[in-house]
Formats: C-alpha cells, structure tokens, sequence
C-alpha cells in the first residue's frame, strides 16, 4: 500500500457557532487536500451515524481518512496525527475515541458516531445547545472533538464535576477555551442533577 500522505490544507474556518457544534449553517467552508489514500481493498463494515455503511478501504487506513475522505463526513477534524490533540474524536460503542490513531479495520462491525450523527430528531444534542448557549467556541477547530468526548464523559458520568472533566479531558484547545467549556459543562451538571431531583429522567 502507498503511504498515506499528511494533508496539505487550504483551510478555511466559517466563524459560526452553529457549524462549530456540528450544525449546518449555510456558510461555506473548504478543506481542500491533495493526498493518496492508498489503494482500497477491503470492505469494512459498520455502523455510521444510525446507518450501515459498508466503506471500500484499506483496514489499517486511520478512522478519520476513512470518514473525512470516504464518507465525507468533514465534521471530524485532523489535528495532530498522533492521538494528542483530541480534534479527530469520535465514539466508537459510545466511547470517545481518537479516530485519527483508531484503523478502520477496528470499527468493522460496531457503531461510529460522529459529530454529524450527534443531533437527534432534529433536536441538537444537549451538549451542542450548551455550547452555543454559552458561546464556547473560538475558531471551532477542536470543537468538535472536544463536544464528542465531553458527551461521552457526560453519557457515563452526568454529574461530573469540574476535576473530573479536568482529569478526563485531555482534548486541546489552542484558543484557550477551557473556562468556557467549564461554565457549558457546569450547566449540564446542574440540568442533570435538578432531573434527578425532581424524578425526571
Ligand atoms: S488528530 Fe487525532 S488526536 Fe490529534
Ligand atoms: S476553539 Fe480554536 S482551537 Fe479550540
């Protein structure tokens, strides 16, 4: 198989709060790389956003190629390459995973959702409302990462506190937009222990 190529971006970033948690906003934003994907060659299996895809694609080719370039799913960010920076998250069994250092050929079988799948039934995601209720986002490009494992987190731990996001969190914001992230997280926190209060979960 050919190697795979780092992508040469031409990027351009729509500051828009709704495309940063994942929702369509009308604006225009490109990522236009010139890469070899390597050969296709095997036929994975899976479940990608409630649907079943079957993606013609080498199984060691990274989980974030194959949904940016094979699915077209460009919600997932590439960052680092190498599993630092939590830009490519995605869950994977509900568990947040760094697709760029997961290979395609792990998934087979199992069921990916991705920052595009988050919303359900027309309703954003509490997460993705949090988020642009308290304005989280900078330029956005880690967002969707960071929304992906905090609601993974959320999923497990709904009454997480602010050290546990701290110590599970380890995605990276270059804008600095940690407070904000725990003001958006606080909120939820609050939502979940006021259901849990009254009885209505
Ligand atoms: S791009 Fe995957 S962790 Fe940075
Ligand atoms: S909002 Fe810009 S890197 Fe996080």
């Amino acid at each position: 198989m050919p190697p795979i190529e780092l992508p040469v971006a031409n990027l351009t970033i729509v500051s828009c709060v709704r495309r940063n948690v994942g929702v369509a906003c009308g604006g225009s934003a490109s990522f236009h790389e010139t890469r070899n994907l390597g050969e296709a060659g095997d036929m994975i299996d899976f479940t990608l956003n409630g649907s079943s895809v079957s993606l013609d694609v080498p199984a060691d080719m990274p989980l974030l190629w194959a949904l940016r370039e094979t699915a077209g799913l460009t919600g997932t960010k590439f960052g680092c390459g190498i599993g630092a920076c939590g830009a490519c998250t995605v869950h994977l069994d509900g568990a947040a995973v760094r697709s760029c250092s997961t290979p395609v050929g792990n998934v087979a079988g199992r069921t990916v959702t991705t920052i595009e799948g988050l919303a359900s039934g027309g309703a954003l995601h509490p997460v993705q409302q949090a988020w642009i209720d308290h304005q989280v986002p900078q330029c956005g490009y880690c967002q969707s990462g960071m929304i992906m494992a905090i609601s993974a987190l959320l999923e497990r731990r709904p009454g997480t506190t602010d050290d546990q996001l701290a110590a599970s969190i380890t995605n990276i914001c270059r804008c600095g937009t940690y407070e904000r992230i725990r003001g958006a997280v606080a909120s939820l926190t609050v939502a979940a222990d006021a259901e849990e209060e009254t009885g209505d979960v």
